[in-house]
């Protein structure tokens, strides 16, 4: 249930208002501790010419994100939670995303390497210090431990943010993870009949939910089928054997403008080799897998292949239907398998595997109607533009959320392999521009019930 009805959460979980202020002080501790275990590794897994260098107009230098992860840190936890005085305040302007477009950000006077780990070293003791002192109650931003919270989901999107520029980056591999387990082909149904009826989307008490999951509201969503799995490489294959990027009726005019105007015939890093088709990932080239969630698609693409397909994509309170919605008790829950914080078992997430697991996957955490995969694996582009809910309000500041409403942002759901749990839960929402695809980002599709 959502934490707001049903007064607790599972046992981990941050969801029980009246847990003892050291369970938020050591939920605070470990997942700010392990968002910089990640920093780390992707900051120094590379040379020094690597962190400086920009790898893609769309991205900053790796050693921007570092800096700006310190400097938000900075100024949440330390200025505004700690009360204390600025530490850096006169780089404050250079590691604010809206002064500075990605594309400018190697021009600016950044931190040396060395210089902004310092930094982000210095922040976090500090910090620390101001954790030992925190009272959990009293004010919005200390309840429940919500900036500290606030602050790691930060560092943990800027480490997607810098496993993309991994990604992006030229050159020899310089991450390794192990591969998800094999998982034998997935024979279950193709779609599942979600009812129709009243929901509630978006939450009012999950402590750490970000201002635009909030709050919890009733949405009447009619009956509808949704895909079982995200749509795999083999089928997406398909689309592109049958001449999908060559006919204009599968996408929308806006889309058949930027595939034509930009030359693509198929998800970003793919190759075709003879009749096979291969991949750049991390710095080593391979056959594209066939039962694999299909990854870099933008949201043109995955609206031209449901058009294709005959279906469509799921609206956000579809997708968030389907994922939380429990039909033994008509209430929501926290996440597809129940109200317990992810563990291994339930999805692929945290970067944990540097790939989508084969579709199918993780029976342990699948919803009470079936489908799989909804948490972890690949974002999941929805047909909805991101905008606010009824109620919603800016917290603590426009620039999260409030400012990219509107048309322009499609929204994405579920999170992908590279996210960490604490930055991934059955209401969050991500939002990005449609023609992006250099994100972690696939699909699956719907279709309403009444289509036969
Ligand atoms: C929620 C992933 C769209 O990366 O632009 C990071 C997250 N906001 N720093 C982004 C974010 C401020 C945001 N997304
Ligand atoms: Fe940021």
């Amino acid at each position: 249930m959502d934490p707001q009805s049903a007064g607790t959460a599972g046992p981990a979980g941050p969801g029980a208002p009246e847990e003892d202020p050291e369970a938020f002080r050591g939920r605070a501790v470990t997942t700010l501790t392990s968002a910089r275990a990640r920093t780390t590794l992707l900051t120094s897994c590379v040379e020094e010419p690597d962190l400086t260098a920009q790898h893609s107009p769309l991205m900053s230098p790796l050693v921007w994100d570092l800096a700006h992860i310190g400097n938000q840190e900075e100024q949440w936890l330390l200025r505004t939670v700690g009360g204390q005085e600025a530490v850096r305040p006169e780089i404050d302007g250079i590691y604010d995303a809206f002064e500075h477009p990605r594309a400018e950000r190697p021009k600016l006077p950044l931190l040396p390497p060395a210089e902004a780990r310092a930094y982000a070293a210095d922040i976090r003791g500090r910090v620390l210090d101001v954790l030992e002192r925190t009272a959990f109650h009293g004010t919005r931003l200390t309840e429940a431990g919500f900036a500290f919270g606030m602050i790691a989901q930060h560092e943990q999107q800027h480490d997607e943010t810098m496993l993309i520029t991994h990604q992006l980056r030229k050159g020899l591999q310089a991450l390794t993870a192990p591969d998800p387990d094999p998982a034998p082909l997935f024979t279950g149904p193709a779609e599942v009949l979600v009812p129709g009826g009243p929901f509630t989307m978006g939450t009012s008490g999950e402590p750490w939910a970000l201002d635009n999951e909030r709050p919890a509201h009733v949405r009447e969503v009619p009956a509808f089928h949704i895909d079982t799995t995200p749509v795999t490489n083999a089928a997406y294959q398909a689309f592109i054997d049958d001449g999908g990027y060559d006919t204009e009726r599968w996408w929308t005019p806006e889309g058949w403008a930027h595939i034509r105007r930009n030359g693509i015939t198929a998800p970003l890093f793919w190759r075709r080799d003879g009749a096979q088709w291969l991949r750049r990932r991390f710095g080593v080239t391979e056959v594209v897998p066939p039962d694999e969630p299909v990854l870099h698609v933008c949201w043109y693409e995955a609206d031209a292949w449901a058009r294709w397909a005959g279906r469509r994509l799921p609206t956000e309170a579809e997708w968030e239907k389907a994922a939380r919605f429990d039909p033994a008790t008509g209430g929501s829950m926290r996440y597809p398998w129940g109200d317990a914080d992810p563990a291994p078992e339930h999805a692929n997430l945290g970067q944990r595997h540097l790939r989508p697991a084969p579709a199918g996957s993780y029976p342990a955490g699948e919803s009470p109607l079936g489908v799989r995969q909804l948490i972890g694996d690949v974002w999941e582009w929805t047909a909805s533009d991101f905008l606010p809910y009824p109620g919603f309000r800016a917290f603590p500041y426009k620039e999260y959320s409030e400012v990219f409403f509107g048309p322009a942002h499609k929204v994405l759901r579920g999170g992908s392999f590279a996210v960490d749990p604490v930055a991934c839960r059955g209401t969050f929402r991500n939002w990005d521009y449609p023609i992006r695809r250099q994100i972690f980002s696939g699909f699956r599709t719907a279709r309403s019930a009444e289509d036969v």
